[in-house]
């Protein structure tokens, strides 16, 4: 692997501070303290932590659809204030569209919504090349409701793709799937990401989940955070090599980086699950 300390962030949080106030009761929650990140072209980078430590606050203002309360938040150099096509988002709930089929969906990128320099063709083969790569050939004209919870996933995927973001933020996509499913998805996520091409040809990828030896199987670094008030515990290198396969996971090196991940984080996941209330 490059040495990423060497390369300039494509996106730097520096004292971010995030502070919630309830808009009728005025009440309020420091959801993270004093975050700082870099984030490097083409990583892969996950961000795992026990529940509400505010994994999806940070993933939320790297997209623009939440703001710090104090700190600095850039995208080559330049500041996040907002949503941006280039900035392409995947949540765990798939968010498409009901009444919308699996293409219209996929077509329904802020790219395409603008009239653009785009033909009707040239848009057609985008969307096919994206319907192609999710492997939803077939399904193009189904309505989400007709499709299994994988299949959904690939279509908001393949949606997040058509749109041609430098970056996806991805907030625990496959949370909601069955262990099968979820361990195929990460395959296809890793090779549709493009394991084998250069780090400068490639998606930089910010992936959030509760999974350890997901975040172990597809980081190339993993930022471990803790609760009260959410701030990065550390941040483990993954120097496993690439592409990965599911042999790798038997492997006593994947087996260490996780059990490690796992002593930082045990004790708060534990405290999560007992209500002293
Ligand atoms: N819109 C909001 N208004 C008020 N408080 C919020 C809001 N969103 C999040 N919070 C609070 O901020 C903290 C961090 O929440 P966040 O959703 O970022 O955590 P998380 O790590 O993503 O949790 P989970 O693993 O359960 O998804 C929590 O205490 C949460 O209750
Ligand atoms: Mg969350």
């Amino acid at each position: 692997m490059e040495t990423l300390e060497k390369m300039t962030p494509k996106i730097c949080l520096g004292g971010i501070t995030k502070e919630y106030i309830a808009p009728r009761t005025g009440q309020r929650t420091l959801a993270i303290a004093d975050v700082s990140l870099d984030v490097f072209q083409g990583e892969f980078l996950c961000i795992v932590g026990p529940s509400g430590c505010g994994k999806s606050t940070i993933l939320n203002m790297i997209a623009g659809l939440a703001r710090p309360s104090r700190g600095e938040l850039v995208m080559d150099g330049k500041p996040i204030r907002d949503p941006g096509a280039e900035r392409g988002v995947v949540f765990q709930d798939y968010a498409l569209f009901p009444w919308k089929t699996v293409r219209e969906n996929i077509e329904f990128g802020p790219r395409y919504r603008t009239a653009g320099p785009l033909s009707a063709s040239e848009r057609d083969r985008i969307v096919r090349h994206y319907i192609d790569l999710v492997s939803l050939t077939g399904a193009e004209n189904k309505y989400p409701h007709e499709l299994s919870g994988g299949m959904r996933q690939r279509c908001a995927f393949a949606r997040a793709l058509a749109n041609e973001p430098e970056v996806l933020l991805m907030d625990e996509p496959f949370a909601a799937l069955d262990a099968q499913t979820r361990l195929i998805l990460q395959e296809e996520l890793l090779r549709i990401w493009g394991e084998e091409l250069p780090r400068a040809a490639r998606k930089t990828v910010v992936f959030i989940t509760h999974g350890i030896d997901e975040a172990v199987y597809l980081a190339d670094r993993v930022a471990v955070m803790s609760n009260n008030p959410g701030h990065i515990k550390t941040i483990m290198t993954v120097d496993l090599p690439r592409p990965r396969r599911e042999s790798l996971r038997a492997t006593a090196e994947f087996q260490k980086l996780a059990d490690a991940i796992w002593q930082l984080i045990r004790h708060e996941a534990y405290e999560a699950t007992i209500d002293r209330h």
